[in-house]
């Protein structure tokens, strides 16, 4: 069956709070494309999995930032695992599984030089999924942000912030290869379940109503190193347990990414007396390290000290938008994806 058109999904309002499906966004249909619209140089790639990421709130405000906004009309911006059906280049043959930043968009056409394309690399015995997840910027974040920013060494005492989620959960386990002493603080009992099962020392709910007393036991040692991915009040009280000199990785505040009133941590304070390093980074101040990363993290995968999780939700393109909502509900566990068309498997990536 040949289809006339292809669907992409489209910003249509700046949301103020939180983003509402069907207002946020709109569903926008195009001509189809095919190989006789490709140039020299390009392909032609069908969307299987996109990444659902946090930041994605933050690239839908008209501020300053680390890249500029997604505009009004223009296709939500987003990584995606794409299989190549059509091509007229030769770094990227059909039937090659490809990272690009093409969007929220079933089709698109990339450019060999796009800077943002590359083979996806799947490591042996793994999941395509994993180019966009452990291998891929999640995975990236959460070595350097561990190992540069944090500058974790043996003996630490680490505590991860969002750490069931895709970047907390490679964090906790780098910090325990490293031979720290991890506490993983997230949403829910199952998820401190499986933070255990992980191999973290120690793993609390932060929903739970003793957690704040919980959390005091548990750092009685107090911190060396911080990784924080939510902000708002984990890491108001987590500075009250800094010891002198800690390292705070700042990665990400996602409890504070749909606040209309941001909220900033009013024990600041304890960065001066306790001579606190606060670090933010952006991944791809490391890009050209990310080689040495991606084979350390394949390796450890292959000996099994490196496990995964992912959560995938299925529906194709038009679940994206209530996926990225449920998102900041902790809906997954591990890696968030929407599945837009599923794998047959005979995809070729670059193994590892
Ligand atoms: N600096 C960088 O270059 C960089 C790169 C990638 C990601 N990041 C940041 O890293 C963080 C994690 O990103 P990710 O892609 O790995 O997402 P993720 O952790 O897989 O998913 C987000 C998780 O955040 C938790 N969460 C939501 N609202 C929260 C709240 N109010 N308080 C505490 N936890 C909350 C939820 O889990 P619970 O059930 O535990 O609440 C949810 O599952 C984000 O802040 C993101 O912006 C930074």
């Amino acid at each position: 069956m040949s289809q006339s058109t292809y669907s992409s999904i489209v910003l249509a309002k700046r949301p103020k709070g939180p983003i509402l499906p069907g207002e946020t966004f709109t569903t926008k249909s195009n001509p189809m494309i095919s190989e006789n619209d490709l140039k020299d140089g390009q392909i032609l790639v069908e969307a299987l999995y996109l990444s659902l990421d946090p930041a994605m709130r933050g690239w839908l405000n008209d501020i300053r930032s680390y890249l500029p906004p997604v505009q009004i009309g223009e296709i939500m911006r987003g990584a995606a695992i794409s299989n190549v059906i059509a091509s007229k280049s030769s770094l990227f043959p059909v039937g090659s599984h490809v990272i690009a930043n093409i969007g929220w968009t079933e089709l698109a056409i990339v450019d060999e030089k796009d800077p943002g394309l590359s083979l996806a690399q799947i490591p042996e015995n793994g999941r395509v999924t994993d180019a966009l997840g452990v291998l891929g910027l999640t995975g990236m974040t959460a070595y350097f942000g561990m190992l540069e920013v944090g500058q974790v060494k043996a003996g630490d005492f680490v505590v991860v912030s969002g750490a069931a989620g895709a970047t907390g959960s490679v964090a906790c386990q780098i910090a325990k290869l490293k031979g720290a002493t991890v506490l993983g603080i997230a949403g829910s009992d199952d998820k401190v379940a499986w933070l255990k099962e992980l191999g973290c020392d120690d793993a609390l709910n932060y929903k739970a109503a003793d957690f704040k007393t919980k959390f005091k036991e548990s750092t009685k040692g107090l911190i060396d190193v911080f990784f924080d991915n939510v902000g708002g009040e984990i890491l108001e009280l987590a500075l009250t347990r800094a010891k002198q000199h800690a390292r705070f990785v700042m990665c990400g505040a996602i409890s504070q990414y749909n606040s209309t009133q941001p909220q900033g941590p009013k024990n600041f304070g304890y960065v001066i007396t306790m001579r606190i390093r606060l670090q933010g980074f952006i991944v791809f101040d490391y890009q050209k390290q990310y080689p040495t990363a991606a084979k350390d993290i394949a390796q450890w995968l292959a000996e099994g000290k490196l496990k995964r999780k992912e959560t995938i939700i299925k529906g194709g393109l038009a679940a994206a938008q209530q996926g990225l909502v449920d998102l900041y509900d902790g809906i997954n566990t591990g890696k968030l994806l929407v599945e837009v068309k599923e794998d047959n498997g005979e995809g070729v990536g670059s193994r590892l």
